[in-house]
């Protein structure tokens, strides 16, 4: 998740300056693309490293599951838990069962999720507690812990906390509170194909995936599964895996990191358009939060129409040929993307809301930041939705301040206290003291983060439905769904949530 510099304009004459060679890159993306060959390891390959086996869906060459752990800890089962193919749950009233179509196409059903964030691709600010030992050592993101650990006890250290943060309960809970879909960022490492320098756990979180699919199964939750983390990382923030510098289609291996992407894409459209994973996981997000305002627009557009016929090669074209791609807006919002792949099959657009990464946003009022969240979001679902299609919020919480710990990272500071970049605190007195504290709210603070969230989801809903991030974090209540559920400011049921917040403040979705 994150965009922290989202409205950072600090880069954008960057890009300028680059134009021509962005062009030129560009160009050579699409000679690349011919040439590159389409081969990683697949971990439900017993032989994984033999690529040129025929994977293709003719219900005889299904991917039959992941491969057997070596590792004596706390072993996954090796085989869906549960019987697979039972796809008649549903989790509840107003969604249908797996084996029955959800409508992405019309907008009549709306997906109301969570995202499992901080589980298969780590993050600092969510489960601080995996980092903290290794901090004084330099530890800043999932690269750093692994390389530190090296392979054996960074394996342990993942594997002890891929077992725990998300088991059974997660998606009995979640189906309780009305929940449809869950959105579950995984790293390209979880399909392995590592080079020698890439120090990330290679295949162990796909074992859990397919552990998690099946609970999801289970309750009759939809999953999309996402790349969040792609070979030279797609965006150089933490959450990509490795912090620092974009290498993919910008850098010096950003063509070839690009293009080594494909074939992962290539591998989950195939693996989840089989039978045993169609009904349940219909959905696939190609890439999380590409720099497009960094590294370009266009070089970025050429490589989501690389992807999106890479997918379709792969599952076949139209409705029930596997799931459909979601494709995210690049932070150059989703006017760059109206008529984007105008005759695309079965793409959605993505988008993630936040207000605390940006200076303007976080130092409006209350008041103007709910009608912001009505008018101008809502306003913008119903345009994407007519200019592009189908356009989804991935990403959004009701934190109006960005004081989660480690948040913008490990070592940086917060906007809100004015101890980030210089600028100044939202107002003079502005602390974090008490912001991570649920029991500190007071009952109108409460009031407005319920409002808040009411306020975006019925924006959101304007198009076609929206990922909370995330359905739980260690310690920052603002960030967890679960935390607002407890604490009163997310609906018990989120089908059951009474009067329309915009609605009522006299608010219309038009911007
Ligand atoms: C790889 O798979 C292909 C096609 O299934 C098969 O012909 C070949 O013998 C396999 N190679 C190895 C090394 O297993
Ligand atoms: C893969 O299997 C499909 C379906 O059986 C077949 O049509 C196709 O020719 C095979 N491809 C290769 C490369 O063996
Ligand atoms: C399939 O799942 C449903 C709902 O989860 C359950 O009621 C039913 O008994 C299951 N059917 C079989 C054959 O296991
Ligand atoms: C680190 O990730 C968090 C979300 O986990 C994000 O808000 C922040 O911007 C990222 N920071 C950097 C420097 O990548
Ligand atoms: C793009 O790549 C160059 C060369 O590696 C690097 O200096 C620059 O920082 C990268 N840009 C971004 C935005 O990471
Ligand atoms: C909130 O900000 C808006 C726009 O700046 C202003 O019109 C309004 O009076 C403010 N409301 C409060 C309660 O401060
Ligand atoms: C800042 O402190 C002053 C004095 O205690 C108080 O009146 C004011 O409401 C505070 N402002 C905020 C935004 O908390
Ligand atoms: C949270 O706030 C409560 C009430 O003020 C306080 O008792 C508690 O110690 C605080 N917890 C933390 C972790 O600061």
């Amino acid at each position: 998740m994150g965009a922290a510099s989202k409205h950072d304009n600090n880069n954008r004459s960057c890009l300028s300056r680059h134009k021509w060679k962005i062009s030129i890159l560009a160009f050579i993306l699409i000679a690349v693309a011919v040439a590159v060959p389409l081969a990683i390891l697949k971990p439900w390959d017993k032989n994984s490293s033999n690529s040129s086996s025929n994977n293709s869906h003719n219900g005889n060459n299904q991917p039959t599951g992941p491969v057997t752990p070596t590792n004596p800890g706390p072993i996954p089962p090796t085989t869906p838990v549960l019987p697979s193919k039972n796809d008649t749950a549903r989790p509840n009233a107003y969604t249908p069962p797996l084996n029955e179509p959800f409508d992405y196409a019309t907008g009549k059903m709306k997906m109301r999720g969570v995202n499992l964030g901080g589980w298969l691709v780590l993050e600092p600010f969510i489960s601080p507690s995996l980092f903290e030992p290794y901090i004084k050592q330099g530890v800043i993101d999932e690269w750093t812990l692994c390389k530190l650990l090296g392979p054996e006890k960074a394996k342990a250290h993942l594997e002890a906390h891929y077992s725990s943060w998300v088991t059974e309960d997660t998606f009995s809970r979640l189906q309780g509170m009305g929940i449809n879909h869950v959105r579950i960022p995984i790293g390209f490492w979880a399909l392995g194909g590592l080079t020698a320098d890439e120090p990330y756990v290679p295949t162990l979180s796909w074992t859990y995936l397919l552990r998690g699919i099946e609970w999801a199964r289970k309750y009759g939750i939809r999953v999309m599964v996402e790349l969040h983390a792609a070979p030279g990382s797609q965006n150089g923030w933490n959450h990509s895996g490795r912090l620092g510098v974009i290498n993919w289609i910008n850098g010096t291996e950003g063509i070839a990191n690009a293009q080594r992407t494909l074939p992962y894409l290539q591998q989950l459209a195939t693996f989840f358009s089989g039978p045993d994973y169609a009904h349940v996981a219909p959905i696939m997000g190609l890439l999380n939060e590409p720099a497009a305002h960094l590294i370009g627009v266009d070089p970025v557009k050429t490589w989501y129409t690389q992807a999106m016929s890479v997918v379709r090669a792969a599952t076949g074209a139209g409705e029930g040929k596997g799931p459909w791609a979601i494709i995210h807006d690049g932070m150059v919002g989703l006017n760059a993307w109206a008529g984007f792949l105008p005759s695309g099959d079965r793409v959605m657009l993505d988008t993630h809301q936040y207000i605390m990464f940006n200076d303007d946003l976080m130092r409006m009022n209350q008041t103007t930041q709910l009608k912001f969240a009505c008018e101008t979001w809502g306003g913008s679902m119903i345009t994407s939705t007519k200019e592009f299609g189908p356009t989804m919020v991935g990403e959004f919480s009701v934190a109006v301040n960005d004081c989660a710990t480690y948040l913008n990272g490990i070592g940086a500071g917060y906007r809100w206290d004015g101890t980030y970049n210089g600028a100044p605190p939202k107002s003079p007195n502005s602390t974090c003291t008490n912001e991570n504290n649920a029991s500190t709210y007071t009952p109108e603070y409460k009031k407005f983060l319920s409002n808040y969230f009411l306020a975006q989801i019925e924006a959101f809903e304007q198009g076609a439905g929206w990922f909370y991030w995330n359905f739980k974090t260690e310690n920052n209540p603002l960030w967890s769904y679960f935390a607002g559920v407890e604490g009163g400011w997310i609906p018990k049921d989120v089908n059951n949530r009474g009067a329309s917040y915009c609605a009522s403040a006299g608010y219309k979705f038009s911007g």
